[in-house]
C-alpha cells in the first residue's frame, strides 16, 4: 500500500519523506490556504522534495478552464497529478488531461458510480472521501470496498486513493480492503507507530536498565 501525505506543510512532508515512507503528497485548496503559501511556489517545493505523485487541485468549475489550470499545474514538475473534482466538467477535464498523458486524481468522490465514471475517463487516481461520509453517518469504508470490487470486476487500473482519513483505524481498514493508496495528515501517519503496550514495555525496560548501572556507550 502506498502512503501519500495530505498536507502542504513542507517540514512535515520532509520529516516523513526522510523516513522513506512517503510515496506521494496530496493537497487541496483548503490545505494551500492553511499553509499560507502561494500554490505554485509551495507545490514546486513539494515536487522537488518528493519523488512520487504530488496532487495539485484546479479551482475552476468549467471543463475548459480546468484543463487550462491543469496544464499550468502540470508544468510545475513531471510528478504532478492534476486534481479535478468529480463533476461532469471535471470528468471532461480528466478525459482530456489523461489523454495527454497527464496523471489525474479525481477528487470529492462519494459513490461507486462516480468512481466507475472516473475510471472510464482514464483517471490515474480516484479519491473517495471516507471521513466526510462517516461524518454524515454513512460508512465510508463500504464505499472503498464497493469500488475495489467494481474495479477488480472489470480490470480498471485506476488506483483507489482512500482520502479524508481521520484515524489509524481508517488506514487499517483501507489496507484490509485493498485500497491502493491512502492519503492521511502527518499526525495520523505518526500515530500508526503508537501503542500503549509499547510505551509500558519500554518504561519497564528502562527502569530495569537503570538498576544495572551499565552504559552501552
Ligand atoms: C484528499 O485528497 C483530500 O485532500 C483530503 O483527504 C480531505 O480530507 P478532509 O475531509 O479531512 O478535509
Amino acid at each position: 500500500m502506498k502512503f501519500f501525505v495530505d498536507t502542504a506543510e513542507i517540514d512535515a512532508i520532509a520529516e516523513l519523506n526522510d523516513l522513506g515512507i512517503v510515496d506521494g503528497v496530496t493537497t487541496n485548496p483548503s490545505l494551500i490556504m492553511k499553509s499560507g503559501r502561494n500554490i505554485l511556489e509551495v507545490t514546486k517545493e513539494i515536487c522537488d522534495l518528493v519523488d512520487g505523485p504530488v496532487s495539485a487541485e484546479v479551482v475552476a468549475t468549467k471543463a475548459e478552464d480546468m484543463i487550462a489550470e491543469g496544464r499550468k499545474l502540470a508544468g510545475i514538475a513531471d510528478n504532478i497529478a492534476v486534481k479535478v473534482p468529480l463533476t461532469w466538467d471535471g470528468l471532461k477535464a480528466c478525459k482530456v488531461l489523461s489523454g495527454e498523458g497527464q496523471m489525474v486524481n479525481v477528487t470529492l468522490c462519494f459513490s461507486a458510480n462516480q468512481a466507475l465514471l472516473a475510471a472510464k475517463v482514464g483517471a490515474t487516481f480516484i479519491s473517495p472521501f471516507i471521513g466526510r461520509l462517516d461524518d454524515i453517518n454513512i460508512d465510508g469504508m463500504d464505499l472503498i470496498a464497493d469500488i475495489r470490487t467494481i474495479y477488480d470486476n472489470y480490470g480498471f487500473d485506476t488506483q483507489i486513493l482512500a482520502a479524508s482519513i481521520r484515524s489509524v483505524n481508517h488506514i487499517t481498514d483501507a489496507a484490509r480492503i485493498g485500497a491502493d493508496v491512502i492519503t492521511a495528515p502527518p499526525g495520523v501517519i505518526r500515530k500508526l507507530a503508537e501503542h500503549p503496550l509499547t510505551d509500558k514495555g519500554l518504561a519497564a525496560f528502562m527502569a530495569d536498565w537503570e538498576k544495572t548501572g551499565q552504559d552501552i556507550l
